[in-house]
């Protein structure tokens, strides 16, 4: 049977380019839905008149996922801690099939697991293999894509784009996997339509567009823009001690930003495979083609 499928956290980074690929596919879906709080319906008038089906409630609430077989969660960094709630009230509204907000590193690669910007991310996936113990017939999928190549060249990445330096935690060597955000929305989509085998619970999907170093990476971005970049070093033990600085003041936000601060140069965001890309109908784009894409050079 096609799916149905409500999206949360639809209006943000990834939300929004994934509701454009699942209208792309809408005839390989009986719905596509994403779910509003009652005072941000305004965000959706546009999908919503392209063929997305609204829902307004609360994401705690069970009545706000009856008729829906599939939720994928696009929660951001405030809401990661509240997804367990989430999942409870998705499975009491007859969810079967869920997908928490993952798409980045392999939690389970090193030391991911003892990071703080993954803490929630990991109890997340502690309560959906608790649950899917508990209740016959649901299901979840992680699908991990390593960095956006998008947010290497990015300040997110600490890269600035007009001063042209890079003011990264980490080294030039570590090793990163990247995806380009075109491709993880087709990974998304794709993978809702991979049947999972029967009484399977649980699916770890890993898709990669490359790997290579941030160094290399970077080297990449001069050559696609023709320039060079000014690049500082910083040990990754300054953001950690900011992390903690944070957590002692009580200041969960700037906690979680500290601790996403050394992501990329530091290979947390290294994955280690091996990658289910022959899974899907497509060949990625590399990290050059990505950058060539994104700074208009093809
Ligand atoms: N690997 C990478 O490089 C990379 C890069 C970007 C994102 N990601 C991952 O992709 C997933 C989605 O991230 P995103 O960037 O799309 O997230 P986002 O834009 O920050 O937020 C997504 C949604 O979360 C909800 N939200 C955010 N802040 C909230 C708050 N204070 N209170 C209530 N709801 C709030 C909003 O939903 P409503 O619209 O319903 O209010 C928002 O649309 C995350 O797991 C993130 O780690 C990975």
């Amino acid at each position: 049977m096609a799916p149905s499928v409500l999206i949360i956290g639809a209006s943000g980074v990834v939300g929004r380019p994934l509701v454009q690929e699942f209208l792309k596919n809408k005839s390989s879906f009986a719905s596509i839905a994403v779910l509003s709080d009652p005072t941000k319906v305004s965000r959706f008038t546009e999908v919503q008149s392209q063929g997305v089906k609204l829902v307004i409630g609360s994401f705690l609430e069970a009545s706000s996922y009856k008729g829906f077989d599939t939720v994928i969660s696009l929660a951001g960094n405030a809401t990661f801690k509240l997804q367990p709630g989430i999942i409870d009230a998705a499975i009491a509204g007859g969810v079967r099939h869920f997908y928490p907000s993952e798409f980045g590193a392999d939690l389970s690669y090193g030391k991911n697991g003892k990071k703080r910007y993954f803490r929630d991310k990991i109890a997340t996936r502690e309560h959906l293999r608790d649950r899917a113990r508990e209740v016959p017939g649901f299901a979840y999928t992680l699908l991990m894509t390593g960095g956006f190549t998008e947010f290497t060249a990015h300040e997110f990445g600490g890269v600035d784009l007009e001063k042209h330096t890079i003011t990264t935690y980490g080294t030039p060597d570590a090793q990163i996997t990247v995806t380009a955000m075109p491709d993880i929305m087709r990974y998304i989509v794709q993978s809702v339509l991979l049947p999972l085998e029967p009484g399977q619970s649980s699916r770890e999907l890993r898709v990669a567009g490359e790997t290579l170093t941030w160094g290399a990476l970077m080297k990449t971005l001069e050559e696609v823009q023709g320039v060079r970049y000014d690049a500082t070093y910083l040990d990754p033990r300054i953001a950690a001690e900011k992390e903690e600085a944070a957590r002692v003041a009580g200041d969960h936000e700037a906690e979680i930003l500290w601790s996403s601060k050394a992501l990329f140069a530091t290979g947390t965001a290294y994955g280690p495979g091996p990658f289910d890309n022959a899974r899907f109908s497509f060949a990625p784009e590399s990290a050059r083609e990505t950058m060539e894409r994104l700074f208009g050079k093809k």
